[in-house]
């Protein structure tokens, strides 16, 4: 029996996880639900009248879902996650970032470890042909002994850092981070909806001594390797033999005990939602089969970045894991300077306005 899933949140990702959902014969998309009429009508007849609600906790009563997948605004998190445990459901899919702040990413995370329901996050980039090709490089040895990872992205944290920390933890085979530092600059993007400062730079500290640096946002490095502005993304290790790296816009290159060596790939939604669903099925079937994107990995990327978020707030280095729980946007609100932050390119001044 196909496991029945309902997607609450029809925008953009609502409706690729929906599409993917309903390309895959191990589900059934038994109901979307999304709060605007036009775009519910819409999206039921582009998935041939699959069952439509404008209200999630009535649909999830009625359909009683195996996987509920939630694809809202990133202030929009806990609720919906209490809302997935109770109806039921063995799986919550839900996007990036786990949640805001380190107070409901516990949150959350105490919810899960108590309800024991199976959860994943949406960091389907990593299925991405040339994500794979620079891991399977760097896990080959190839690079030899890996020292440092690292992520750059112009857009900002809330859209990209957490990307960033995943596939470089992916690179450092999801070693536990012990401390970060960093520091940010640019109050405008505090005020979106992916709350964060214009820019965002630190380091990390891996329990196996690997350094991770991370620059993210209006002040970090250009990929000139990648035309469109969302998809700057550089993202490597450096090992004792040489080193290897994605650009998510724009393939990857490599220097290896081999030789240099590079080649194409570009993030596409379509190519890397399929296998991103699939290996759901694969932990519904089979315990001993985690997601390869499950919450727990998640949560260490949640971890860092808020411990970085911390560090600009308190100063100094954040020990990991992180004690308590804390509002970390309140604080850069009242922390990060009040001056116009510098931009690398001048085509990012169409974002970075205020
Ligand atoms: N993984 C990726 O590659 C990727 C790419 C883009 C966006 N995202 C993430 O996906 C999430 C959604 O982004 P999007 O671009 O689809 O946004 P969107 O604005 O297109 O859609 C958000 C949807 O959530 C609904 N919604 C808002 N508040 C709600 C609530 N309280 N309850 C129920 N539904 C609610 C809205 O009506 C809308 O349908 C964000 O967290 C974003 O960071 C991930």
């Amino acid at each position: 029996m196909p496991y029945r899933v309902v997607v609450v949140g029809m925008g953009k990702r609502g409706v690729h996880h929906a599409t993917a959902f309903a390309a895959n014969k191990r589900f059934e998309l038994a109901g979307v639900a999304t709060r605007d009429q036009k775009r519910l009508d819409d999206v039921v007849s582009k998935l041939g009248g699959v069952k439509g609600s404008r209200d999630a906790r009535t649909l999830v009563d009625e359909v009683k879902p195996d996987v509920f997948c939630f694809c809202t605004p990133p202030d929009v998190r806990l609720p919906l996650v209490q809302m997935g445990i109770s109806s039921g459901a063995k799986l919550i899919a839900f996007e990036k970032p786990v949640a805001m702040t380190s107070a409901e990413g516990m949150a959350i995370k105490e919810a899960l470890e108590a309800s024991g329901v199976k959860a994943v996050i949406s960091h389907q980039h990593r299925y991405g042909d040339h994500y794979k090709k620079v891991q399977e490089i760097i896990a080959s040895g190839a690079i030899g002994d890996v020292r440092t990872v690292y992520g750059t992205a112009t857009g900002w944290a809330a859209h990209m850092l957490s990307h960033l920390v995943e596939y470089t933890s992916w690179f450092n085979n999801y070693e536990p981070a012990e401390w970060v530092m960093g520091q940010a600059a640019g109050r405008g993007k505090l005020s979106d909806s992916h709350a964060s400062p214009d820019y965002v730079a630190g380091v990390v500290h891996f329990r196996n001594g690997v350094r991770g640096v991370y620059d993210c946002g209006a002040g970090a490095p250009d990929v000139p390797e990648v035309p469109y502005w969302w998809r700057k993304c550089r993202i490597g290790a450096i090992g004792t033999d040489g080193f290897a790296e994605v650009h998510t816009g724009s393939g990857w290159r490599a220097v290896t005990k081999n030789g240099v060596e590079s080649g194409p790939g570009g993030m596409d939604y379509d190519h890397d939602m399929a296998p991103y669903v699939d290996q759901m099925a694969d932990w519904l079937d089979d315990d001993n089969k985690p997601h390869p994107l499950r919450f727990s990995r998640a949560y260490g990327g949640l971890e860092i970045v808020s411990g970085l978020y911390r560090s600009v707030i308190e100063g100094g280095q954040i020990a990991l894991p992180l004690k308590n729980g804390a509002d970390e946007l309140a604080g850069l609100r009242t922390k990060v300077p009040d001056r116009k932050v510098l931009m690398t390119l001048s085509e990012s001044a169409k974002e970075y306005k205020d």
